[in-house]
């Protein structure tokens, strides 16, 4: 599998797959999907930092049958392997996210639904996964009531409130992509925003941009109430944060560096994770996305501490490559991978993916 004689080998090998990817997609969609706020060095960091730990094996346990079966916010999942918010999935694939929830719905697990879609919130249910709805909070107040409504009533599970932004480089010029509607489009034609009516659109995007950066704790509480739904705070990555984010009524906690989108040089969420879950993890469930790329990443995951861990680039390398069964294939992969790590760890349920399984030599 590994592409090189240096390749530790930790299972799919998602390089490969990027690189077909790469030679599929129109350059500029694919800048975009790869873009991190720095260089390329910034996803190396994200990706290495799940593969320093290491991992001290139980044996004599009988693992005959592993069970990665487990619950997010209350819904059943396959296993701990969701699928994370990723924007403008049509520029991938022509049915978008139609494909990504009929993949996800396969492998039964779950997935994210980005602010950022030209598909609307119906056609997502219709695939059949459960979904949560990952909710940029707009400046124009009226912008996010009409997508949370919009989201909640089209039968969204949850709500994702991210609370970073991303600081993108993107390497090339016409890979910049914001979802000011008048900017350059990724893939033209598309609805870019399916899920706001265009005089909301149309309305000035007015100074300090779109989003908006005078957000406080406030936003989780407003998000909760608005949607009478649990809402997952993303982009923590300090435990003090998550503390405020809890005691302001945040039902999970989504350790995240935004696939390495967010700050340059900020830690990779591997790092971040075991800070968070000391600081809430026995009161709510923590999620954690970015550089994850195995089953084994997984399994490292879930044994300090994450409930779940959402997968980003494998699977958009497995829509632009092969559609639905291109992600599903990712997903089926990835579960694989942790079947066999668990096996190989002495773990029968993720119950038993313990911290004492993981060091950091
Ligand atoms: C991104 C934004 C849109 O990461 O979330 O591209």
């Amino acid at each position: 599998m590994g592409s090189g004689p240096t390749r530790e080998n930790r299972g799919m090998d998602v390089d490969a797959l990027e690189a077909e990817a790469a030679a599929t997609l129109p350059p500029h969609v694919y800048d975009y999907f790869r873009a991190t706020a720095g260089g390329p060095e910034v996803a190396l960091r994200s990706v290495d930092a799940w593969r320093r730990f290491l991992h001290r094996p139980h044996v004599l346990r009988n693992t005959a049958v592993v069970d990665t079966a487990t619950t997010v916010l209350g819904t059943p999942v396959a296993g701990p392997i969701l699928v994370a918010p990723m924007a403008q999935q049509v520029a991938a694939d022509p049915l978008g996210e139609r494909a990504t929830a009929a993949a996800t719905a396969s492998a039964g697990t779950l997935l994210g639904v980005s602010t950022n879609t030209a598909v609307p919130f119906a056609d997502v249910t219709a695939a059949g996964a459960p979904w949560w709805f990952q909710l940029y909070l707009f400046r124009d107040r009226a912008i996010s009531e009409q997508l949370v409504d919009r989201a909640v009533e089209e039968g969204a599970r949850a709500m994702i409130l991210t609370v970073d932004i991303t600081g993108l480089q993107h390497p090339s010029p016409e890979a910049t992509y914001s979802v000011d509607p008048t900017a350059w489009p990724l893939s033209p034609g598309a609805d870019r925003l399916a899920n706001i009516d265009p005089d909301l659109r149309a309305r000035s995007r007015g100074e300090g941009g779109w989003f908006d950066r005078d957000m406080g704790l406030g936003a989780v509480e407003w998000l909760r109430e608005r949607s009478g739904l649990p809402v997952v705070v993303k982009g923590v990555l300090r435990g003090d944060d998550a503390r405020r984010a809890v005691d302001a009524g945040a039902a999970a906690v989504l350790v995240s560096t935004h696939g390495a989108r967010a700050f340059a040089s900020s830690i990779p969420s591997a790092d971040a994770l075991a800070g968070v879950v000391d600081a809430v993890g026995s009161e709510v469930e923590v999620y954690v996305d970015s550089g994850l790329r195995s089953g084994i990443d997984v399994a490292t995951a879930v044994a300090l501490g994450a409930r779940a861990a959402f997968l980003g680039r494998p699977v958009m390398w497995g829509l632009a490559t092969g559609g639905e069964r291109g992600v599903r294939r990712v997903l089926e992969t990835v579960h694989e991978e942790l079947v066999t790590a668990m096996d190989l760890l002495g773990a029968a349920s993720v119950a038993d993916l313990t911290p004492d399984l993981v060091v950091r030599p």
